[in-house]
């Protein structure tokens, strides 16, 4: 047998069997590769007698595209067989039931800041932030509490460095002066956001929310500020009829002051909203004292208004029927799985707040 023939023989043997694709190409490099069986009878035409040599030469060729193209037409079939696998293993059914999976739940605290954000943007007031970590001037001085006022001492201040200069927030007040600072009156605003005191019970957590208000302007007075509470107070607890009550109070950064009460009862263990004579502490609030609009260059004889800082924790406690203030942060997935919101529901005036 001619060695051509022999080599063919072997070869069809070979791909004969089922092969993927790095087998062919294996087969490939054994013929046509630098040292490979084609490759070497090609370097032999020159030492072949004249006469058989054309003949040699065609044979060869013949069995060069021969086996290049059978190896294609293998290797593509190969590619197909490898693809068609892979598919029938990778198969996804989409009408498989969803695996049950641990749903996330908003936290009453993020949900009733969103709610309270969604009042007051509809008023005209917008959002403003602060950082948590304070400056001892923006949290007290500029808030006219100058050093050994006894209201800093009532804070229960954590201090951040030994000079007293950096420290938490115990309030968000110090958003107020931020606010006045890097803008001109008129001012309409709201800051929710975290502050601490180093106090804990079951009413007082170190760590706690707060939403500042804040409304400076020509010709603002003490109405505005019993009417605008009144309606958010209201449209927070969805209800139609509110008992409020201002006591007289104190804070450095407001003169006249005052602390807001609303009346509530306790029916069949809930709590009633609005109805009874039972009174819970909300927020303090009064007109922005004029050495505070000083110290932010704004103009009192032209400009005044009121501020107000109303405790968020409380108010999700009461409308959501929340009694131990600790609760709130102690990351227990089932209580979060309780009283926790659907991501989904954002909470809008016109569609519901809490529904
Ligand atoms: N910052 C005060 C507090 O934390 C509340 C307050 C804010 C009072 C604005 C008056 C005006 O107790």
């Amino acid at each position: 047998m001619s060695d051509l023939k022999k080599i063919k023989e072997e070869f069809l043997s070979k791909l004969n069997k089922k092969l993927n694709v790095s087998e062919i190409n294996q087969i490939k490099t054994d013929l046509f590769g630098k040292n490979g069986l084609v490759s070497s009878q090609f370097k032999k035409i020159g030492t072949i007698a004249d006469s058989e040599r054309k003949k040699f030469a065609s044979d060869l060729n013949i069995i060069k595209d021969e086996f290049q193209n059978l190896i294609n037409s293998k290797i593509n079939e190969a590619e197909i067989n490898e693809i068609n696998e892979k598919l029938k293993k990778e198969k996804i059914d989409v009408t498989l039931p969803e695996r049950n999976f641990v749903r996330g739940k908003i936290h009453p605290v993020s949900q009733t800041i969103d709610e309270i954000s969604s009042i007051f943007s509809e008023i005209g007031f917008s959002v403003e932030e602060g950082p948590d970590v304070e400056n001892e001037y923006n949290n007290f001085t500029a808030l006219n509490t100058p050093e050994h006022h006894p209201a800093r001492d009532m804070h229960d201040t954590f201090y951040l460095d030994e000079k007293k200069e950096k420290l938490l927030r115990t309030h968000t007040s110090p958003v107020q002066i931020r606010t006045m600072l890097k803008d001109k009156p008129p001012f309409k605003i709201i800051a929710p956001g975290r502050t601490y005191r180093s106090d804990s019970d079951q009413t007082h957590s170190p760590m706690f929310h707060q939403v500042e208000g804040l409304h400076i302007d020509k010709d603002i007075n003490m109405g505005h500020l019993k009417g605008y509470l009144n309606y958010f107070i209201k449209e927070f607890f969805e209800v139609n009829k509110i008992k409020m009550r201002f006591r007289p109070s104190h804070f450095p950064f407001t003169e006249p002051s005052a602390e807001v009460d609303i009346g509530y009862q306790i029916k069949d263990g809930k709590i009633i909203i609005g109805e009874g004579d039972k009174w819970l502490e909300i927020l303090g609030c009064g007109m922005v004292h004029p050495n505070v609009l000083k110290n932010v260059k704004v103009n009192p004889e032209k400009f005044q208004g009121y501020a107000f800082g109303i405790g968020i924790d409380r108010l999700a406690m009461l409308k959501y029927g929340i009694n131990d203030l600790r609760s709130f942060f102690e990351c227990d997935y089932r209580w979060l799985n309780h009283f926790g919101f659907d991501p989904l529901d954002v909470p809008t005036n016109y569609r519901g707040l809490s529904r």
